[in-house]
């Protein structure tokens, strides 16, 4: 076991049932499970997964809910990580190494650890969810990605009953994805291990548009370098600019992911459409840009109600049952719109869209797109 300090954060009872899940999901649906389990400290994890055992109840780790569509029921015991702490491992003139706790707020942790003058993270800034969530999807955004900055993750591998850490090569990190999601619900992190640069001049501002943002915000406080804090001020900016915030909108953030086709085919489209998007990734493929696809094909702000795509990046799949005051929105909701999103744009560009959260059964399974 782990033998981080925890700091009990939640007067929650630990064990629940009959747990309605809406505000557990950014996406906000409507969601039953039979038994939620609040994890205040890495000894909970084993208590928790004995007690399932015992009920032959399936487990589910819920983190954020940030990247996850959840069932209509869940017959499961969902384990919900609360438990909280940042600790420095080592330090010194160059680098910071850290380890975080599992429910500290992403987000958060990007802040401070930018104010604190260790940076790397600050590209990564206000991508909702919890630390332990990132590692599974190798959350990522304006050219950078967690696995950049990962030293390791101790998670306990649920089959073989045996705390582990894995290190970065051992997490088998690709775009969106690691070992964590190829294997959902096999592992339950509880600690991210970081390593972050004390030298502001590694910040890297090279993706679109944060460049021209953050200096001209190191214009305006008269710095001729643009700096960490910069960078992220610009991100935070970009991002509210397009990106809806969950609270306001339930949502869970990018719905399909980058298709990655050949650059000859990339190139073919180029012919028909000369703004497409997209981004060389080897000397053979290119990385398509989703949402112009969906965009340049007239769904923004689109889809069947009440999931509509987003008006500003039509990546985003969003839920406005709260708002229209109807029914609360269901997985299948989303399903319909997600059909009709991939089949007018594969009948269009003949590329098929793949979805990126993790949908999950009633018996708290992963379903394949
Ligand atoms: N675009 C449009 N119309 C749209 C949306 C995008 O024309 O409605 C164009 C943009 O103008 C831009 C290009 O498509 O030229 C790419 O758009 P953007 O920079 O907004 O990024 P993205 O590729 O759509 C990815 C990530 C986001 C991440 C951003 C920034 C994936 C699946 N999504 O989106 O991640 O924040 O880059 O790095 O890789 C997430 O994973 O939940 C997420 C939001």
């Amino acid at each position: 076991m782990p033998n981080m300090t925890t700091v009990k954060t939640t007067t929650q009872p630990s064990i629940q049932t009959e747990v309605d899940l809406s505000t557990y999901n950014t996406m906000a649906l409507r969601s039953v499970c039979h038994t939620a389990y609040f994890l205040q400290n890495a000894a909970d994890v084993q208590v928790a997964l004995a007690m399932a055992e015992a009920q032959q109840l399936p487990v589910l780790v819920l983190s954020g809910g940030s990247n996850v569509i959840l069932p209509d029921y869940l017959q499961a015991m969902v384990l919900l990580p609360r438990m909280r702490g940042i600790e420095v491992i080592t330090e010194d003139a160059h680098h910071v190494d850290i380890s975080v706790m599992a429910a500290e707020n992403w987000h958060e942790l990007v802040v401070s650890c930018v104010q604190k003058g260790w940076y790397g993270l600050e590209n990564l800034a206000l991508i909702p969810g919890m630390v332990g969530a990132a590692p599974v999807q190798n959350i990522g955004a304006y050219g950078r990605q967690i696995e950049d900055n990962l030293l390791s993750v101790t998670a306990y591998h649920i089959p073989s009953k045996q705390w582990q850490t894995l290190s970065r090569a051992q997490c088998e990190f690709g775009y969106r994805d690691s070992i964590f999601k190829q294997q959902t619900g096999q592992w339950l992190i509880t600690q991210v291990n970081l390593r972050l640069h004390k030298d502001a001049s590694i910040t890297h501002a090279g993706y679109g548009d944060v460049k021209q943002y953050a200096e001209t915000l190191a214009a305006a406080a008269n710095r001729e370098q643009i700096n960490p804090g910069d960078v992220m001020a610009a991100i935070i900016a970009i991002r509210q600019s397009k990106l809806p915030d969950p609270k306001q909108l339930p949502n869970c953030g990018s719905f399909f992911k980058n298709p990655i086709i050949s650059t000859a085919q990339f190139e073919k489209l180029q012919q028909q459409y000369p703004d497409v998007v997209g981004y060389v990734v080897s000397p053979t493929q290119t990385k398509i840009a989703a949402g112009w696809l969906i965009d340049n094909a007239g769904l923004k702000g689109q889809g069947i109600p009440p999931i509509l795509t987003h008006d500003k990046q039509a990546l985003v799949l969003t839920n406005h049952a709260p708002r229209l005051e109807i029914k609360h929105a269901s997985q299948q909701d989303i399903l319909a719109t997600q059909s009709y999103i991939q089949q007018q744009v594969f009948s269009r560009y003949g590329i098929t869209l793949q979805r990126e959260p993790v949908w999950i059964a009633s018996d708290g399974s992963v379903i394949e797109q």
